[in-house]
């Protein structure tokens, strides 16, 4: 797997149980004074933004809170999360929440630094001016942004959703408290801990991976895969907490440095027309896309499959894609989500419509196996 490499880390990553009392002395590190805490209603319900202001506070830094981000957030959520930033003049932004929240805060950072609308940094490396120091503090274990230079901002007029990325818009350090998870859902940590698998997966087999990425995608395997049952079945062991946030922060790196594949080209308009959580529309999905790739990467599914070797209930390597497949669809039941389109929508005449928007995705350009518009169709058939 030799071939032209340009890896560098542009995120410190400080894990531990209650880590997040370190926050203000990281801001401090980073010249902050006047910091801007991005989050959402529940993570201020949860208490967790008046921890994250109050170890800031301590720190000597004046704080502004702007918790009105919401989930899949738009230009909406940015112009108003800028006008917070205009007013109160940060020099540093605290993302806190889900990915979400984080890819507002690298929204809110765009505009406000640069000027502009958020579409004018649609693609990659837009942004001309500096931008201001930013600290991610995930509060699930999903998206991985945390680790990732990339805003994912729909247009709230058209809907069509904006991947935004530039390296200045990497958070200069993710903050991992897996005590802040404690408080999720089990539903939650469900869609969250089978979006972060398939982030695993497809960036192991994708277009552009490459000897770092891979070692990150197995890295982040091993963890999520074998502590997902755990955490479902035991919320506060804390520890399976840690390796199910570490794993989704590897998958997350994986993605910046290999993208994803068909399964998330697959989910995105499932998400757009009919509203499914991302985790389940992509845990619906990708054992489809495994059997599919099985045909040209069989063998990379089996290394996964080795690598999970000691995972109770691992399928033998032998078994390959059909193996893994089996293993996905076992481990999205015992989480209690659903496993066939089916019971998700009602209108099975859409698929036609959904299969033109999937291949018009960017993510499935760096499948592994060429994807027509056909194929698309014929995995939401199978998976129906
Ligand atoms: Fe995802």
């Amino acid at each position: 797997m030799g071939g032209p490499l340009d890896f560098r880390m542009r995120t410190r990553i400080v894990s531990g149980t209650d880590s997040m009392h370190g926050l203000g002395r990281l801001a401090s590190e980073l010249g902050g004074t006047r910091a801007l805490l991005v989050t959402d209603r529940g993570i201020v319900e949860a208490g967790h933004a008046e921890r994250a202001a109050g170890s800031l506070r301590r720190a000597g830094l004046a704080v502004a809170e702007f918790a009105e981000t919401r989930e899949n957030p738009t230009t909406r959520d940015v112009d108003a999360g800028r006008e917070s930033a205009d007013r109160f003049g940060p020099d540093l932004i605290v993302g806190l929440g889900g990915g979400s929240a984080m890819d507002c805060a690298k929204g809110i950072n765009f505009v406000h630094s640069n000027g502009g609308r958020m579409s004018d940094y649609w693609g990659v490396g837009k942004a001309a001016r500096p931008m201001l120091p930013m600290i991610g503090i995930p509060t699930t274990a999903g998206t991985g942004s945390e680790v990732q230079s990339f805003a994912l901002i729909s247009d709230a007029e058209t809907h069509v959703k904006m991947a935004c990325g530039d390296e200045k818009a990497a958070f200069r350090v993710a903050l991992l408290d897996p005590s802040l998870t404690l408080t999720q859902p089990p539903r939650v940590t469900a869609l969250t801990g089978l979006d972060a698998i398939a982030h695993a997966v497809e960036s192991y087999v994708s277009t552009r991976r490459n000897a770092i990425s891979t070692a990150f995608s197995v890295a982040a395997w091993r963890l999520l895969a074998g502590n997902l049952d755990g955490v479902l079945r035991n919320p506060t062991d804390i520890e399976a907490r840690s390796n199910m946030q570490l794993g989704a922060c590897l998958a997350g790196l994986a993605i910046e440095n290999a993208m994803l594949g068909a399964a998330h080209a697959l989910a995105n308009p499932l998400t757009t027309h009919f509203g499914l959580p991302h985790g389940s529309a992509v845990a619906i999905l990708l054992p489809h896309v495994v059997r599919h790739n099985g045909a040209t990467r069989g063998a990379w599914y089996g290394e996964l499959l080795a690598a999970g070797a000691a995972i109770p209930g691992m399928p033998d390597s032998k078994s390959a894609a059909g193996g893994l497949a089996a293993f996905l669809e076992s481990l999205t039941r015992r989480a209690g989500l659903e496993t066939r389109l089916a019971s998700m929508i009602a209108d099975r005449d859409a698929i036609p419509r959904l299969a033109r928007d999937a291949a018009n995705q960017w993510t499935g350009k760096f499948n592994p196996r060429g994807m027509t518009e056909d194929d698309y169709r014929r995995l939401y058939e199978n998976a129906w």
